[in-house]
Parts: structure tokens; sequence; C-alpha cells
């Protein structure tokens, strides 16, 4: 098995302006979603920038079908165990659906447990519009936030399903229009998914915060994918953006079923998988439950 290249545990935590700086040097941001400490800690190994606690897990993880019934809870724990596995990259927890539509101040009080009690070093929330003084609020507390447009899954009853946005030219400029909005605002980044390469580039060229696109072709400032679809995790079909890194599911498939045989034939355990006891020890335990064995009798 190859070692994987360590990252030393020294490496500073990157900071926001660093990113806005990649953008200006015109350096490419990496993301990945992340949902434990372990995994975190791979992605800091592979020297990803950015690591994303999506409300995704409700789908990859929790097993539901969409992000809505993620809750807070829920988002707390994972972002608390992503926090330990990332050192280096930025942790960006997800506010989950209606932790932040409600009012601005409920906005504050979930994201403040984000940051405070669960490590994230800044927040996601989906939307323009109406979200643009959420925006404003939290920034103003001095809680860094990502923006997200596009194909925005929280609201994927009203976009009528999981599908491209932006298409036309009125839905582009709305979009263009609420890019530059959220960058006022104060967004440090902005995702943009599903939307046409040509109106994420004209979008990522007006804006001096970076974009990270998904779905949204290879002219914005970074990328982001989804963990079990990049490691091939997610069951068949995959949205058309994304790009199976591995397949993870064969590999874990083909170890299980080894695993399940190993047991079934009684070849696993074998003796470097057990625990010695001397002599001596094994003999008096054996006497005693003789002893026991014929009090009993
Ligand atoms: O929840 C998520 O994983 C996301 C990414 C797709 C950007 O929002």
């Amino acid at each position: 098995m190859s070692t994987p290249t360590r990252i030393p545990p020294e490496r500073p935590k990157l900071s926001l302006p660093e990113l806005t700086a990649m953008k200006q040097r015109r350096q490419r941001i990496t993301m990945v979603t992340a949902y434990d400490a372990r995994s975190a800690r791979l992605a800091d190994e592979a020297d990803v920038e950015v690591v994303l606690v999506g409300d995704s897990a409700a789908m990859t993880v929790l097993g539901h079908d969409s992000t809505v019934p993620a809750t807070m809870d829920e988002m707390l724990v994972l972002t608390r165990a992503v926090a330990r596995g990332a050192r280096r990259p930025i942790v960006v927890a997800d506010m989950p659906f209606g932790s932040f539509q409600v009012s601005d101040e409920r906005a504050i009080d979930n994201a403040v447990r984000f940051v405070k009690d669960a490590g994230a070093d800044a927040v996601k929330i989906e939307g323009a519009g109406p979200m643009l003084t959420r925006v404003r609020a939290l920034v103003d507390v001095g809680i860094p936030v990502m923006g997200h447009l596009g194909l925005t899954p929280q609201s994927v009853m009203l976009l009528g399903g999981y599908k491209a946005q932006g298409r036309t030219a009125a839905q582009a400029h709305r979009f263009y229009d609420a890019a530059g909005a959220l960058e006022r605002a104060g967004c440090f980044a902005l995702v943009l998914e599903a939307v046409p390469p040509p109106v994420a580039a004209r979008i990522t060229d007006a804006l001096g915060i970076p974009t990270i696109g998904i779905g949204a072709g290879a002219d914005c400032d970074g990328q982001v994918l989804v963990w079990h679809d990049l490691l091939g995790l997610t069951p068949q079909p995959v949205p058309r953006f994304v790009k199976q890194y591995a397949d993870l599911t064969a590999v874990i498939g083909t170890a299980l079923r080894a695993y399940v045989a190993d047991v079934r034939r009684g070849s696993f355990p074998e003796p470097q998988h057990t625990y010695t006891m001397s002599a001596d020890e094994l003999e008096r335990f054996e006497s005693e439950l003789a002893a026991g064995a014929a009090r009993r009798r």
C-alpha cells in the first residue's frame, strides 16, 4: 500500500483573504464536502483549501431524499467532527433549511452555534433577495458567509427539481445581479451550482470574491464536489457534473464480501488478530472453572 503524502501539522490555517488572493493570482481553489473527522483529515492531507460540511449530508449520510430534513443538531455533530479533522482548510458549515430563513436573529443564533460550539470558520446560506439581510446581519456580528446561487437544493420544490438554472437570459441576469448583491452584502465567496459556464464565467469576472462552481464550468475560481460523488459512493445515476475519481462502492463491496466469506469459513480471525495469555494464567482459569463445576454437581 502506498503511504499518502502528509502535510506537516504545523502548516497554518488558511485565511479568507488568502482565498481572495488565490483568485487574484488565478490559482484555482479546491473545495470538497466532508461529514466526519477522518474524511476532513484526508482532505487536509490532499491540500484541499475549503471543506464544506454540506447539508447534502441529509442525503449522503442520513439517507433522506433531499437536503431539506437536515437539522441543526445533526449538522452541529457533523461540523464538530470535521473541525477536529481539518487543520489547514477553511471549514464552512452549511446552514440547514429553516435555520436562517425566518429572521436575522434566528440566523445569528444558529450561525453562532456553528462557529462557537462546533468550530466552523464560516457558514454557507442559499439564495439572495430576502437572504441579503441575513448575510449582512451575520457579517456584522463577525461570521463569514459563503453564498450559494443557481440550483439551490433547499428550494428544489420551487425550482421544479434538480435541474440546471440560469439558462434563460432573464434568469442568468437575475443570478448576475444577485451575485453582485451577495458580494456587496459581505459574502467572502459564492457557490454557483448547475448554471451554464458562460453565465458562471461572467459572474466570476464581475466579482472580486471567488466563485466556487459545481456544474458551472471551468471558469469559476474554484470547484466543489460532494465527497460521495467524487469517490464513487453515490448510487447511479449521478448528476452530469460529477466526475468520479474512484469507485469506492466497488472497493468497499469487494472488501465486505471477502470479510463475510472469511468469517463464514472460519478463516478470520487468525492468530495474529488475537491476544495471548500466559500458560499459567490459562491453567488457573481452567482449574477455577473445573472447581466451580465440581461444586455445582
Ligand atoms: O450541501 C452541499 O453539499 C452543497 C454543495 C453541493 C455545494 O451545498
